[in-house]
């Protein structure tokens, strides 16, 4: 991890213990993490998921790629360090999440490894990896936003799959 800038700063322990959490709401929190190629189906399989799991009645909630860098993360492009950075701080979401007992799903391209297991090293046994393994063929050949016919056409940079590794 980089130098924090900021120094003088406490942590500040949890008065309420994660059993007293999982208690209450009766169930644990962990993190779901779909990781695959753009148009994979990440965040419809995530998306379906939870609405499965809201009709048991449990406290889940989805996170996904285009959302997060509208928001948190519009700060971030594409290169490898940006990417890294975009898991970091999503990693970093997706605890807080787990640790107040919610089911989160996290779907986000990720193509690193080592992002993928910086979370895991974060979020500890209840992070759970899923690789939603479409090929790039299939993907292509879905392509829903038209993303990679612009990549193909030079129009995106570093684009995963065409451009950039997985
Ligand atoms: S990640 O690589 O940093 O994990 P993330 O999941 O947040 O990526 O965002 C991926 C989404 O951004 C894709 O589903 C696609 O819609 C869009 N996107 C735009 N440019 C790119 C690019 N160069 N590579 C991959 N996805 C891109």
């Amino acid at each position: 991890m980089t130098d924090p800038k900021s120094k003088n700063i406490t942590f500040h322990g949890a008065e309420i213990s994660a059993q007293q959490r999982e208690d209450l709401l009766g169930q644990r929190g962990c993190v779901l993490w779909f990781t695959g190629l753009s148009g994979s189906g990440k965040s419809t399989v995530a998306r379906r998921l939870e609405q499965k799991l809201i009709s048991r009645h449990v406290y889940t909630y989805a996170l996904d790629g285009d959302n997060v860098r509208m928001g948190l993360n519009k700060d971030l492009g594409f290169s490898p360090q940006d990417r890294h950075e975009n898991i970091r701080r999503i990693g970093c979401v997706c605890q807080l999440f787990a640790e107040s007992t919610c089911i989160t799903t996290a779907s986000f391209v990720s193509p690193y490894r080592a992002s993928r297991d910086s979370v895991r090293a974060l979020v500890g046994d209840n992070f759970i990896e899923v690789h939603v393994a479409t090929s790039l063929e299939v993907c292509e050949a879905r392509d829903p936003k038209g993303l990679y016919a612009k990549a193909r056409a030079g129009l995106i940079p570093d684009f995963t799959g065409i451009s950039a590794p997985y």
